[in-house]
């Protein structure tokens, strides 16, 4: 007969057909580890509270001891008639402890709150590490920024040329976009950061059971405030998934970039052959599957999220069954970073930019046009007319399909007479970028503070 944790009222065990339905040890196995650590601290709570005596106490934790090392060698591992991880380690408890001790411990607890603490000791484990990733990528961009220190790109809007901008510039962009993900990880443990264990199966415990205690022990710095909010949400899985998504994202940003970049059309970039791929019928192929993977698998985490949301969407509270669905997917997000950021990271540090063509390009499709625009505001023209009359400028450039700098004073003053031969000054990339000199505009100063602010926001994070 199956070993199940809930035989007592049935008369028979259950159908193979729900047996194979219900079952989760598949994934839910990698919670382990944590369902031990959960199972120590819950030890300690019932001897706190007279339920075990002090050798009940030793003897249960011991067991669990050698269980957690089984499980670490393998030696210990899911039956195929264990329901889910929980029912695993209770039948390895007890084959370990014997009947009367291993069957002591599941005492004012139940997998409602079980589930729901070692869920979140997952994840906030593994926010740090997805965490500590991102901060490498962010890492290599830095110090791709600092290598490229005064080197201009164009700088684009709707993909078209816009105005030149440093390409350190463009790269700390999505460096604080990164940054803002690891913030958003470590925003996220706060509310994370309560433990569930006490809450039962949504009512609490009759048994005298502090749950201050077992929270402390598993490392949460509060116990929740209501069993019934505390088994039945999972806001927590959300938004972590949320926020790997969001994650994601950002990488795809940069990705789609690499990938135009590393055209011949574009030719900004040479990957590494290190993170490039072949062809298996063309020779000379070299293509930047890193980044193209980066794509593709922010479209997966998108879909982790909303399949998540939609699992939660509607449920009545409290524990649903449904609820056990909310593990693949963020399992999934996990795995899935885990596995991309540093291929990621390795691409990024390793690309080469051919900043002579970037050099040569950023001036280029009129980019200097806002600078006639902004020029002519300084010297008193009012910005709508200066704006008419750079915007002349360019057409008669493009008329002559010649660049804004070629015009020569006679064209510039036949445009207006207020287009003197001074207006040449800001008709050159460092001049361009030398003139936005705001807070957080492309001027380099600005840009290498920028870049220094950058490194302590990622040293804090
Ligand atoms: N395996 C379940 C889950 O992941 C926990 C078990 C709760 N089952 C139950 N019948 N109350 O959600």
């Amino acid at each position: 007969d199956r070993v199940s944790l809930w035989g007592g009222r049935f008369a028979g065990g259950p159908a193979d057909a729900l047996a194979a339905l219900s079952k989760s040890t598949h994934f839910d196995w990698r919670l382990a580890a944590y369902d031990i650590a959960g199972s120590k601290a819950h030890a300690r709570v019932l001897h706190s509270a007279g339920l075990l005596d002090d050798a009940q106490r030793d003897g249960m934790i011991a067991a669990l001891d050698r269980l957690l090392d089984d499980v670490r060698t393998g030696a210990f591992e899911p039956a195929v008639d264990d329901e889910d991880v929980h029912t695993a380690l209770e039948r390895g408890l007890i084959e370990r402890a014997g009947d009367d001790l291993g069957g002591r411990l599941r005492a004012g607890r139940s997998r409602n709150d079980q589930v729901a603490t070692l869920f979140r000791m997952y994840l906030r484990d593994h926010a740090r590490v997805v965490s500590a990733l991102v901060l490498d990528v962010v890492d290599a961009l830095i110090g791709q920024a600092e290598r490229h220190h005064g080197v201009a790109m164009p700088g684009r809007t709707h993909l078209q040329h816009a105005q030149p901008v440093l390409l350190s510039h463009h790269l700390l962009a999505h460096a604080w976009a990164l940054l803002r993900d690891v913030q958003r990880f470590a925003d996220w443990d706060k509310r994370a950061d309560e433990s569930p264990y006490g809450s039962g199966a949504l009512a609490g415990s009759s048994l005298g059971l502090d749950p201050r205690a077992v929270a402390a022990d598993l490392g949460f710095s509060r116990a929740a405030m209501n069993s019934i909010d505390a088994t039945a949400s999972r806001d927590f899985v959300a938004e972590f998934a949320f926020v790997s998504a969001m994650t994601a994202v950002d990488i795809s940003r940069i990705a789609e970039e690499v990938v135009l970049w590393a055209t011949k059309e574009f030719s900004f970039i040479t990957l590494d052959d290190s993170y490039s791929t072949g062809s298996s019928i063309m020779p000379q192929k070299k293509n930047p599957d890193v980044a193209e993977l980066a794509r593709g698998k922010a479209g997966r985490l998108v879909g982790d999220l909303t399949g998540l949301m939609t699992t939660l969407k509607a449920l009545p509270l409290a524990y649903n069954r449904d609820l056990q669905e909310d593990k693949e997917p963020v399992f999934d997000a996990v795995d899935t970073l885990e596995v991309l950021l540093p291929a990621f990271a390795g691409m990024v540090d390793t690309m080469v930019f051919d900043t002579d063509r970037l050099e040569a390009l950023a001036p280029q499709g009129f980019a200097l046009a806002t600078d006639i625009a902004e020029w002519l505001v300084r010297e008193g023209t009012p910005f709508r007319v200066a704006h008419e009359m750079a915007g002349e400028c360019v057409r008669v450039c493009e008329s002559q399909d010649k660049e804004l700098w070629d015009l020569t004073d006679d064209e510039l003053t036949a445009i207006n007479p207020a287009l003197t031969p001074a207006v040449r000054e800001v008709l050159t990339v460092p001049g361009s970028l030398g003139s936005r000199n705001s807070q957080g505009g492309t001027a380099p100063e600005r840009v290498e503070e920028q870049r220094e602010a950058s490194k302590i926001v990622a040293a804090q994070a």
